[in-house]
């Protein structure tokens, strides 16, 4: 072993048991500081925690614990001003911190790694960053829940076709349709609110998977880190990622709701359809086609959907052939972790500003809602009234349909003489409930399209954000 190798090896935190450096791309391969010191901050309070606990057991004596308390204060100042110089050479974020930790402070930062691993280190940072992230998103959620509603407000009875299998359904409101993704949006939030008590669970005190021989103090750690208990079987604590899988299924289905809703933008923005304009700040233009104004921002967040479900397929992937307990295929989850947050705190953001800078064409919607027979299903409803059984008033109504196509009109464009032909049960009463407005009022309950109904659910919505 050459002197110039021997120093490389023994530069690593590690490196005492080896007679050979790693090359340059091994040492690459297996780093991970250039994305892990986004939870650098994290790292630091854990580190804090740990070393005040050792302290108060009297594992690490006080003096030592004031010099690491000051040190670790000096690297989060370098860290928080960009003056930090991170190193390949030390790993990972955790490494990193520590070295300077020791060049600022000597024996004591060398003794901050006692009765501690980087197994159950790396396992507390990302919970601790986890959790912070996920209290980050609920808020962003509640902010596009606040915009959806206050446009759904604003067209609390603003008739618009509702559609089944992409054809002219029955009326509902508009507002009445951005309240079922208010409702998406609720669930959203009920499961990352459900997965965060499986995220708010300390590693720490696992060490590298069999717990530790000295005398630590596990829930003292916890209490101090805002944990609400610790994990509490030492293997299970290094080894799981599932409570980050959790957060990507629940991340998956935040972007699955924004993405049905962009498929709407799209459709509903394009002139051939024409319900709605989105704000020039968030559209783009063609290079080539000067007429165009392209919803990119709604297309881009469908396309970025499929991103983080690749990141969920990724995670479970990355887990699924782990024998107990850490293994360094763990290091793998972070990028696909940070990238989801990201995407889905990018995307919300987005969402919440474009949402108000909807503009809604009324007079289209209604248009598209007199070419669809849209109250149809009213005029069957009007004749079970009168009481004819509802299969026998279906298809009366479907030969009045077929008439007013062939016609070249809508059913309620039929003279009463016309309609009697289908039912002699119809009276001049029947064109009251042939109305878009005479429909939406009569779905008059919780859940239904009556304006009354979806100003109540907004105030219900509204109360809980
Ligand atoms: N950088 C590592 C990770 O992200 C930290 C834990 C490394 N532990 C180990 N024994 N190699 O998982």
């Amino acid at each position: 072993m050459t002197e110039q190798s021997k120093n490389a090896a023994e530069n690593k935190a590690w490196s005492g048991r080896f007679s050979e450096p790693v090359s340059d791309l091994v040492k690459r391969y297996t780093a991970s500081v250039f994305f892990d010191q986004r939870m650098a901050l994290q790292d630091i309070r854990g580190s804090l925690a740990h070393a005040t606990m050792l302290g108060k057991q009297n594992i690490i004596s006080a003096a030592d614990l004031s010099a690491i308390q000051q040190g670790l204060a000096q690297v989060r100042g370098e860290i928080e001003r960009g003056e930090f110089q991170w190193n390949l050479d030390d790993e990972d974020v955790h490494l990193n911190i520590e070295k300077r930790l020791t060049a600022l402070v000597g024996d004591a930062g060398k003794r901050l790694h006692t009765g501690r691993s980087r197994n159950d280190q790396v396992a507390t940072d990302i919970r601790l960053w986890l959790r912070d992230t996920i209290d980050l998103i609920d808020g962003l959620l509640s902010n596009y829940q606040a915009s959806l509603l206050n446009l759904a407000e604003q067209h609390a009875a603003t008739p618009l076709p509702g559609f089944t299998h992409l054809q002219v359904a029955q009326p509902v409101t508009f507002g009445h349709h951005l309240l079922a993704y208010v409702e998406m949006a609720k669930r959203d939030r009920e499961r990352l609110k459900d997965a965060r008590k499986r995220v708010n669970r300390l590693p720490l005190g696992a060490a590298a998977l069999a717990g530790t021989s000295y005398p630590i103090d596990r829930e003292f750690v916890a209490q101090e880190l805002g944990f609400d208990g610790v994990c509490e079987n030492s293997l299970d604590a290094v080894s799981d990622r599932d409570f980050a899988i959790e957060f990507t299924a629940a991340a998956s289905l935040i972007m699955l709701h924004i993405s049905r809703f962009s498929e709407e933008l799209i459709l509903w923005m394009s002139p051939r359809v024409g319900f709605i304009d989105i704000a020039d700040r968030f559209c783009t233009g063609s290079s080539i086609m000067p007429q165009k104004k392209n919803p990119d921002v709604p297309e881009l967040a469908r396309g970025k959907t499929g991103r983080v479900y690749g990141h969920l397929m990724g995670l479970l992937t990355l887990m699924k052939g782990q024998p107990l307990a850490y293994n360094k295929d763990n290091q793998e989850d972070k990028e696909p972790l940070f990238d989801t947050a990201d995407t889905v705190i990018d995307t919300l953001r987005i969402f919440a500003d474009m949402v108000p800078g909807i503009t809604v064409k009324a007079a289209n919607m209604r248009a598209a809602l007199n070419q669809g027979f849209a109250t149809a299903t009213d005029l069957a409803d009007y004749l079970v009234k009168k009481g004819l059984p509802f299969r026998d008033a279906h298809e009366a109504v479907a030969r009045a349909v077929r008439a007013a196509e062939q016609k070249g009109c809508d059913v309620s464009e039929l003279s009463l003489a016309e309609l009697q032909a289908f039912s002699p049960l119809t009276t001049d009463d029947v064109f009251a409930v042939l109305t878009v407005e005479g429909s939406l009022a009569s779905r008059n309950h919780i859940g239904g399209t009556a304006p009354e109904q979806v100003r109540a659910a907004i105030a219900r919505r509204r109360s809980e954000l």
